[in-house]
């Protein structure tokens, strides 16, 4: 860390300016088998700072999950009493609801941090996520706020969470219908990838994901787009080692945006990794939440990629490719939200353009697509023409 004093003379004003710096990094393992005392993966993780010591530790654990793999608590503390020497699980692993409901209010997030100060967690002690994307958010601010951030292990148990949201540095809860209205940037201690966590879960949950692919590939790499569509059978009938490739290559570009992409906490008014969200980010809360993040990203891919075509920056036809592999994936790309309307008679869905201008302030910046495999930020959205992006997709599902 660096400090720098610089003194400025203004009349009867002084300024000094702090300056300094802080590196991040925090590993992302992609294992198999996380709980079984074998696997050294958990115990090297948590000694990753101080070798000699036994860590406390407290686990969330997504409820959905739990439903569908009822042993893994006694998994987890298993494993700890395996690894004694370097865990010590301070609890039983704490069941929490999994999906947007653990994300929809602060009552989850309070309760949480409440547990966090009765286990006398601290800030050298580790909080393990264990849950889709939607726990990882919520149990990432309980983390990042108590004792001002106590250190986090991710275990992302969804596709979308391992290949997206699970790298990341972004937590939050959604507050006054507003996606991620509350939250914070806070990289975690480590994430921890086990594939075989995915195995029990719903087949739209398995496909959800893999929007968040179709969607990085679009705007940085054209090659992985073609390997998607070579692959897109595999992945459809989850093929484990397509499946593996696909979520590796995913998390991939999106660690290597947030490393190298020069802005990871979002200070500027660019969201490069979000492609296809605004609109998504709005279907999500008009259908309460009935789509999940992939569907409604989705969606939003194939309609921003007609709107690239209709403002000449994509060209024709290529639109067609990219809803196909959608489709082949296993998505509908249309859901009669879009076609809500607000009071004064617009389309509710455009609304969604306000809200992620205003998630950052500053001017509007929209990711829209140069080719595949190409992004390239706009400034201002055409309603009329997005109109006819929604027409054609409305009229692309009623034809056979
Ligand atoms: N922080 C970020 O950078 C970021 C990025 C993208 C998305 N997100 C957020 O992630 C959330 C979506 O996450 P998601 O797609 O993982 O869905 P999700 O977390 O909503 O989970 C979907 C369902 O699967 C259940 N579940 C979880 N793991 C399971 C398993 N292994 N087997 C069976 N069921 C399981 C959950 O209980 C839930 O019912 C959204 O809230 C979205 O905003 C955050
Ligand atoms: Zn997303």
């Amino acid at each position: 860390m660096r400090s720098r004093d610089r003194t400025r003379e203004a009349g009867q004003t002084t300024v000094h300016v702090q300056r300094f710096a802080v590196a991040y990094e925090y590993p992302v393992y992609f294992t198999e088998r996380l709980f079984e005392p074998a696997n050294p993966v958990l115990a090297e993780v948590v000694t990753r700072l101080e070798a000699d010591r036994r860590h406390r530790c407290l686990a969330f654990v997504d409820e959905g999950l739990l439903g569908v793999r009822p042993d893994l608590p006694d998994e987890v503390e298993r494993y700890c009493r395996h690894h004694a020497g370097a865990l010590e699980l301070v609890a039983p692993p704490i069941p929490v609801p999994g999906g947007e409901r653990v994300k929809s209010e602060l009552f989850f997030v309070e309760q949480m941090q409440r547990q966090v100060f009765e286990h006398a967690i601290d800030r050298h002690s580790y909080v393990i996520a264990i849950g889709g994307g939607a726990l990882l958010d919520a149990v990432g601010l309980v983390a990042a706020t108590t004792h001002r951030g106590v250190r986090l292990i991710r275990v992302p148990t969804t596709v979308l969470a391992q290949d997206d949201s699970g790298v990341g540095v972004k937590n939050g809860v959604n507050l006054y219908g507003v996606k991620n209205f509350c939250g914070t940037f806070a990289p975690p201690f480590a994430v921890l990838n086990d594939l075989d966590l995915l195995t029990p879960l719903a087949e739209r949950d398995k496909i959800a994901g893999m929007a968040e692919a179709v969607k990085v590939a679009l705007i940085r790499d054209g090659d992985f787009f073609a390997w998607l569509e070579r692959h897109a059978d595999d992945l459809l009938t989850f093929r484990r080692e397509a499946v593996a490739a696909m979520i590796r290559r995913c998390a991939e570009l999106h660690m290597r945006q947030i490393a190298l992409g020069g802005d990871p906490f979002e200070t500027g008014s660019a969201r490069p990794l979000d492609y296809g969200h605004w609109s998504a980010h709005k279907l999500e809360t008009l259908t309460r939440h009935h789509l999940r993040h992939g569907e409604a990203v989705a969606i939003g891919i194939a309609l921003d990629a007609r709107y690239s075509v209709l403002a000449n920056l994509l060209a024709a036809g290529q639109e067609e490719r990219i809803c196909a592999l959608l489709e082949h994936l296993g998505f509908r790309l249309w859901h009669p939200a879009l076609e809500a309307r607000r009071q004064g008679g617009g389309l509710a869905v455009l609304e969604g353009l306000r809200e992620f201008r205003e998630h950052l302030g500053g001017e509007l910046t929209v990711t829209l697509l140069a080719e595949i495999g190409r992004g390239l930020e706009v400034h201002e959205i055409d309603e009329a023409r997005m109109q006819a992006a929604i027409g054609w997709l409305k009229e692309r599902q009623a034809t056979p």
